[in-house]
C-alpha cells in the first residue's frame, strides 16, 4: 500500500487517459491520498470502472475535442466548485520514423499528444486564474528529451515540454504551476505493444537494468500535484531508471 498521507486532502483533480495504464494508478494513488478523481477518457468501461473504484466520477473525454473540454470542465466545476489539478496524460504511440514516415499517422499523434495537451491547458486555465491556484501536470517522455526513432511522437513531446515552458511563463503570476514529467520505460500497454524484442532492448539500456511501474511514475505526479511542490513550475522531472544518460 502506497504511503497516503492526505497531501491531495480535497483536491478535484481531473486526469485524462485514466480508463488504464498510468492514468488508472494515477488516479489511484490521488485518491489514496484524499483527492476527488475526474476520471477521463473514450475508454468508456474500462473508465467507469476505474471511476467506480476512486469513488470518483467518470467523463467521456476526447482530448482532441474542445467542444468535450468545455463540457467536461464545465460538469466539474458545477460539481465540485473548482478544479485544482490537472494530468494531462492520455497518448498515443505509432512508431513511424522518418524512413517510413506516414502523414496521417504523424497528425493523428500530434492531434492527441500535443494539440490536446493545448486544449487541456486552456480549457482549465480560466478556472484556475480565477482559482488563483492550480497545478497542471503535462506527461511527456523521454522521447521528449532527445531524439528518437518515433518522429512524430518525438515531435509531440518536445511540443509538450516547451508549452509547458510557455504555459509556466504566463500561468505563473496567478499561482498556476505547470510542469512536465519524463517518463521512460513504464510498464503499460504502450510498452508491451511494442513487441516483446523491442521493449526488452529498450529495458535492457535502461541503467537501474528495469521498467517501472506506473505508480514510480505516479509518485512523481502526486508530488507536483500537492502543495509540497509549491515553488515548482516550469520544471521538468524525468522518471526513467537513467535511461537518457546514455
Ligand atoms: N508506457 C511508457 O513506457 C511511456 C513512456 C513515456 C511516456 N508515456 C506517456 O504516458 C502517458 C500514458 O500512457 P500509458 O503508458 O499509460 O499508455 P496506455 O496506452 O496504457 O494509456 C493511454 C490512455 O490514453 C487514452 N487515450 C488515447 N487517446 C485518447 C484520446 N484521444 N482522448 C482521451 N484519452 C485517450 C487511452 O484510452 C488509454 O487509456 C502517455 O502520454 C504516454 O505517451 C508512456
Amino acid at each position: 500500500m502506497a504511503d497516503t498521507t492526505g497531501k491531495l486532502d480535497d483536491k478535484v483533480v481531473l486526469i485524462t487517459g485514466a480508463a488504464r495504464g498510468q492514468g488508472a494508478a494515477e488516479a489511484r494513488q490521488a485518491a489514496e491520498h484524499g483527492a476527488i478523481v475526474a476520471v477521463c477518457d473514450i475508454r468508456d468501461e474500462l473508465g467507469e470502472a476505474v471511476a467506480a473504484e476512486v469513488d470518483g466520477s467518470y467523463y467521456h473525454l476526447d482530448v482532441t475535442s474542445a467542444g468535450q473540454w468545455r463540457e467536461v470542465v464545465a460538469a466539474v466545476v458545477e460539481t465540485h466548485g473548482k478544479i485544482d489539478g490537472l494530468v494531462n496524460n492520455a497518448g498515443i504511440y505509432l512508431g513511424d520514423t522518418v524512413l517510413d514516415a506516414n502523414e496521417d499517422n504523424f497528425r493523428r499523434v500530434v492531434e492527441v499528444n500535443q494539440h490536446g495537451v493545448y486544449l487541456g491547458m486552456t480549457s482549465v486555465a480560466p478556472t484556475m486564474i480565477e482559482q488563483g491556484a492550480g497545478s497542471i501536470v503535462n506527461i511527456s517522455s523521454i522521447a521528449g528529451m532527445r531524439g528518437y526513432g518515433a518522429i512524430a511522437y518525438a515531435a509531440s513531446k518536445w511540443a509538450v515540454r516547451g508549452m509547458t515552458q510557455s504555459a509556466a511563463a504566463m500561468l505563473g503570476p496567478h499561482n498556476v504551476r505547470v510542469n512536465s514529467i519524463h517518463p521512460g520505460a513504464i510498464e503499460t500497454d504502450m510498452l508491451f505493444d511494442l513487441g516483446e524484442a523491442a521493449a526488452e532492448r529498450l529495458v535492457r539500456s535502461v541503467p537501474m537494468g528495469r521498467s517501472a511501474k506506473s505508480e514510480e511514475v505516479g509518485a512523481a505526479v502526486m508530488f507536483l500535484l500537492s502543495d509540497e511542490a509549491s515553488y515548482m513550475t516550469g520544471s521538468e522531472l524525468v522518471v526513467d531508471g537513467g535511461l537518457i544518460t546514455r
